[in-house]
């Protein structure tokens, strides 16, 4: 495991009276990639900001490598900040724009081109030193304002929904290009993202927020084959989650019927939310299977079929690569390990971790 680089403490924020983060505790690695992922205004960018020394906190600390960093101005910081807007000068050329942050500390002409073509050649656009920004695509701006950040040669690259103004294709694209850039350059990255499958491709570890509260830590896997809590099952693909009891130690009973799992510890006779994934639920004919259900909805998604079964007052969503037209009666079956058990949320605290219907 790497030594602990950054480490927020106790982190309260407010924005005209309104609580935006509420006491945020957060440490992150050397060397890891780290995504901050929620909905819109769950303060993410604010986290990332109070990180880059553009806002402070009301209460709690930013620590460094040991060092409180809370008041340190941002060019102070070993942090530089790549923003969704590129925001590149338009009256400079290319080498320009990447130089201008070297300029500002007065670093000698040699130094400043070296590090020019090493900054174009990690992000695969060599040779375009004389270009200007304009002459550019979208996706090739945003490599060239990486390059601009990482000439500083930053501890941690912050990055605020980067390729969110690129179409789908280049945004898959430029994923890859920036695993391959983060371990090239061996420093630590925090990515903010709304965009679930972003940052499920990239991270070493997840952290998902709601409304200002962290709900889950954890690597891609873990966030989504053990999410913790309703919002995080629902925020992270398609869920299916059912109030449910739990009987005892590895038995729940799911809409009246009893299904063997493999959690312990929740209790006897005790409500609890369950999540079954879409794929995780067993179709076969009539007879078979531990509920009855009929597919009330069916459509070919390319890779699977998706389709609506509705069992004991509950409509399942189901993928599979087996077709069940419309009208069908089929047994729905769950295999134990695939069966997710929840705590309920328990107090008004933990408000932000139902889903908003
Ligand atoms: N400078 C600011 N002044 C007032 N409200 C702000 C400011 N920055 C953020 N907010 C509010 O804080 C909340 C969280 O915002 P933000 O951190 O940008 O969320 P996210 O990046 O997750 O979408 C939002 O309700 C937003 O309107
Ligand atoms: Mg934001």
């Amino acid at each position: 495991m790497n030594k602990i680089l950054i480490d927020l403490q106790h982190i309260t924020k407010s924005f005209d009276g309104q609580m935006v983060l509420d006491d945020l505790n957060l440490y992150i690695r050397e060397n890891e990639f780290l995504t901050l992922l929620g909905p819109s205004g769950c303060g993410k960018t604010t986290t990332l900001r109070i990180l880059g020394g553009f806002e402070t906190p009301d209460k709690g600390c930013v620590i460094f490598d040991g060092q409180d960093i809370t008041k340190m101005p941002p060019n102070k910081r070993q942090l530089n900040t790549v923003f969704q807007k590129y925001a590149l000068f338009s009256h400079m050329s290319i080498a320009e724009n990447i130089a201008f942050g070297l300029k500002i500390k007065n670093k000698s002409k040699s130094y400043i081109n070296d590090k020019i073509k090493y900054a174009l050649k990690l992000v695969n656009l060599e040779g375009y030193e004389n270009r200007t920004p304009d002459s550019l695509s979208g996706g090739q701006q945003q490599r060239i304002a990486i390059a601009r950040a990482i000439v500083n040669e930053p501890k941690v690259l912050l990055l605020d929904e980067p390729l969110g103004a690129l179409d789908l294709k280049l945004r898959q694209d430029m994923q890859y290009e920036l695993i391959r850039l983060k371990n090239e350059l061996g420093i630590t990255f925090i990515y903010v993202t709304h965009d679930q499958e972003e940052a499920l491709t990239m991270s070493d570890t997840i952290v998902v927020m709601n409304q200002g509260y962290i709900q889950q830590i954890g690597s891609p896997e873990r966030i989504y084959n053990e999410p913790e809590n309703a919002f995080v099952a629902d925020f992270i693909g398609d869920s299916n989650i059912i109030s449910a009891t739990m009987i005892e130690d590895k038995l729940v009973e799911i809409l009246g019927v009893r299904f063997p799992c493999v959690d312990t510890g929740f209790g006897t006779n005790k409500p609890v939310d369950v999540v079954i994934r879409p794929e995780d639920v067993v179709l076969s004919s009539v007879g078979n299977g531990k509920i009855k259900g009929t597919v009330t909805h069916l459509i070919f998604k390319g890779v699977h079929y998706e389709m609506e079964v509705t069992a004991n007052g509950y409509e399942w969503l189901v993928h599979s690569t087996g077709m069940f037209p419309v009208g069908t009666e089929v047994g729905i079956d769950v295999d134990p390990y695939n069966i997710q058990i929840m705590n309920k949320p328990a107090s008004e605290d933990e408000e932000a971790a139902k889903i908003d219907e």
